[in-house]
């Protein structure tokens, strides 16, 4: 056999930019095309995109391996039933219809049945330019072509036209026919139709000149496609008519709901729609350019990132690292249960807390912002809360899920909780089974883990629970449940875990009690909006007290930082090391103590880590562990289990990382003894070596990690690093500020 011959059936704008791609692409074989405009083919040739072409298919025929349709979709058939007859059965066939039930149809109808050798394609691409003039080889690259073959397809033609985009730059993808004709109708030809719609019904104004004279910016952007090929775009209305009218169907709801917003002067519906759809539409723009969201929620698996770490570097100065994660979650989820508007500032940016500010947006509540920590939240009040549309996803953020869990328990409506991959492994029958004891109805997949079927419309009932574990996120689900219980819902644990939930519903006019370890509300009281400033966060403070505190020479100040007193072992902790760390300008911010922390440099002394410590600095550890590995001496940490159900198992990863550094430790079931590497003289050198270290995508281990990078010999390379962003924006910034040499990278 020769070179291969590719016969493209309608020179247009789609098939002369497959023939000047393929020709760009070094396409070694002939290609042809049909066209029933002798003119274009013409022009094609002029061009070089083709090698020969003709108005009539069946002379072009012989000698084609594979015959690409490029007609508007209702001239497909006639087509079709000229192949029918006249192709070779070797002949692969394929097509760029825009549609796809209908031309399987056309092909069951010329063919008999659908052949093996023809493979549905489309190529997601375009431009409201017609003609092969408008050819360009280049609009495929980077763009999808969605292939949709059923049971029957033949593998290696398949294969072929799979091969044949890809050799254009393409990304293939293949779907089944329905689904693609239901997408389609939804993000392509509903915006179509309502392109053409607009511009139609403005031209037909008498006062049009005027209009279009002064129509910029948001009508161009808007209308750009109703410029497109009438007759190609009312075959598409024809043919994928049912999957139109579904969408066109939802998109007359959408309208008349804002326009009964409009009527009713309902600014909050307006922002509420407003808002999600921003966010929504800086999430696709996010997708589109590969780019990791920040200023908003996170739902897509980033690519892997990784940190290169050279060794030594400075770490002095004055810093703020950003606001309290725990607090930040609780202050959208209060705020929009509230009644009036809450207004925070020191807002954490990071993904953990904006998929909680999410998710309350999908159930209907008006929030603006964030915007450099400040956000707007309208509160709906206890019962104002709509069912979202689909799962509320959370991304990595345990906390979100596990309050939730509690919240929605007490909801009219049904919804369902998901996360991201280490999310999903995380253990949520501590949270279920309790809120089952209450009435509550959730279903999770095995072993207690994610996603959550939160069944609404329950009567919970309220519920005298001793914890198992130290855990405020439990603490807290149960607190937000026995809002909607019936009589009075008793939390006890076993030791003080955070209690900014408690502290907060005071703030919000909740009445929470406390006596030795229990805390308890009534059900059925209400939340009053208040502002809100979020501390700084002691848990991201928590890697630069530690960096200061090994690196010979250090003076670092961390100001406004959070200290509540059910956070601050790490302080605790370190001073018992020997650390230089002092606590000045303290005062209270909404009902939480902050101060400006100091560390200076001073040798670390391993120690064994006192039990009632553990639970105040649990998020702290991975930090910890490397105040440890600079110490002299052993440092042991026991009663410390919970870290094994972290973003990952904290015990063991820390223990592995600490290990390719050459810190020599041993792992327990509940804790660790990490033999620290400075001895007893002054010495300003490095401790330990460089090396490869996995975080597992967790983010504190990936930042302790970075940190050890201070005393370490050689170059550390820390992988997947991406996650630093769920609570910890700007993490890079503040180190390299410093005075350490990181590189973010590729993995
Ligand atoms: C948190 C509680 C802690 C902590 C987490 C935040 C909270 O989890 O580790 O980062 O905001 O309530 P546990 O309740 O599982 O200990």
């Amino acid at each position: 056999m020769g070179e291969p011959r590719i016969l493209i059936v309608g020179l247009g704008l789609i098939g002369g930019s497959l023939a000047a791609a393929l020709k760009q692409n070094g396409f070694q074989g002939e290609i042809l095309a049909c066209d029933r405009d002798r003119e274009e083919i013409e022009r094609g040739i002029a061009m070089g995109i083709i090698d020969r072409g003709d108005t009539d298919l069946e002379p072009l025929l012989p000698g084609c391996s594979l015959v690409v349709l490029a007609v508007p979709v209702m001239a497909m058939e006639a087509v079709l039933n000229r192949l029918a007859v006249s192709s070779d059965e070797r002949t692969i066939i394929t097509d760029v219809g825009s549609t796809k039930g209908a031309i399987r149809d056309a092909a069951i109808r010329a063919f008999g049945d659908l052949p093996s050798r023809f493979v549905p394609g489309h190529p997601i691409a375009g431009s409201e330019k017609t003609g092969v003039e408008a050819s360009d080889a280049e609009l495929y690259r980077h763009h999808k072509v969605i292939l949709t073959p059923d049971d029957d397809t033949d593998p290696d033609a398949l294969r072929r036209v799979s091969a044949l985009w890809v050799s254009c730059g393409a990304d293939v993808l293949t779907m089944d026919i329905e689904h693609h004709d239901q997408v389609l109708a939804q993000t392509s030809h509903l915006p179509h139709l309502l392109a053409f719609s607009l511009v139609d019904t403005l031209a037909r104004q008498d006062e049009r000149l005027e209009i279009f004279r002064y129509a910029a910016g948001g009508f161009r952007d808007f209308t750009r496609i109703a410029g497109s090929d009438p007759v190609m775009w009312r075959d598409i209305f024809m043919a994928n008519r049912d999957a139109v009218l579904a969408a066109l169907d939802d998109f007359e709801s959408g309208v008349a709901r804002l326009r009964n917003a409009v009527v009713a002067g309902d600014g909050d519906a307006m922002l509420a729609t407003f808002d999600r759809a921003s966010h929504a539409r800086r999430y696709f723009d996010t997708l589109l350019n590969q780019t990791s969201y920040q200023a908003g929620y996170q739902t897509m698996e980033h690519s892997k990132r990784r940190y290169r770490v050279a060794p030594g570097g400075s770490a002095s100065g004055c810093i703020r690292v950003p606001g309290d994660k725990s607090v930040s979650h609780r202050s959208i989820m209060l705020g929009a249960l509230a009644e009036g508007i809450t207004e925070v500032t020191g807002f954490l940016e990071g993904e953990d807390s904006l998929a909680t500010l999410q998710a309350f947006r999908e159930m209907g509540v008006a929030i603006e912002g964030p915007h450099q920590g400040r956000v707007t939240i309208h509160g709906v009040g206890m019962h104002g809360l709509q069912k979202p549309a689909g799962p509320l996803y959370v991304g990595n953020a345990g906390t979100a899920m596990r309050l939730f869990a509690g919240l929605l328990a007490g909801q009219a409506f049904d919804t369902e909780l998901t996360g991201d991959v280490s999310l999903t492994r995380r253990p949520m029958g501590r949270v279920a089974d309790p809120l089952r004891e209450m009435g509550a109805v959730i279903e999770t997949a095995e072993g207690g883990r994610p996603p959550l079927m939160i069944r609404g419309g329950q009567a919970l009932q309220g519920i005298d629970y001793d914890m198992p574990m130290a855990s405020a996120q439990v603490k807290s689900c149960l607190l937000l449940a026995g809002m909607y219980a019936q009589g009075e819902t008793r939390v006890r644990e076993p030791a003080p875990t955070r209690d900014h939930t408690e502290r907060m519903l005071n703030g919000f006019g909740y009445r929470v009690e406390r006596e030795g370890d229990t805390a308890w509300l009534q059900g059925g009281g209400k939340l009053l909006a208040g502002p809100i400033d979020v501390p700084s966060d002691i848990s991201s403070a928590a890697f630069f007290l530690v960096a200061a505190a090994i690196t010979p020479g250090a003076d670092l100040t961390l100001e406004h930082v959070g200290i509540n007193p059910t956070r601050i072992g790490v302080i605790n902790i370190l001073q018992a090391m020997g650390a230089d760390l002092t606590l000045a300008n303290q005062h209270e911010v909404g009902g939480e103590p902050v101060a400006d922390i100091r560390v200076r440099y001073a040798p670390l002394q391993g120690i064994e880590i006192p039990a009632d410590q553990v639970p105040l600095a649990i998020d702290e550890f991975p930090a910890l562990f490397i105040a440890a590995a600079n110490a002299s001496g052993t440092t042991r940490l026991r009663g410390a289990e919970e870290l094994r159900v972290k973003e990952s198992d904290r015990i063991q990863a820390m223990a592995d990382g600490l290990t390719a550094l050459g810190v020599e430790n041993r792992v327990h079931d509940d804790g660790i003894d990490i033999v620290g590497r400075a001895d007893d003289t002054a010495d300003d050198g490095p401790l330990y070596g460089g090396g490869h270290v996995d975080s597992l995508g967790d983010h504190r281990i990936a930042m302790a990690f970075t940190v050890a990078g201070l005393r370490a010999a050689d170059e550390i390379l820390v992988e997947d690093c991406t996650n630093v962003a769920t609570s910890f924006p700007g993490f890079l910034d503040l180190v390299k500020r410093l005075g350490m040499h990181v590189v973010e990278e590729a993995s």
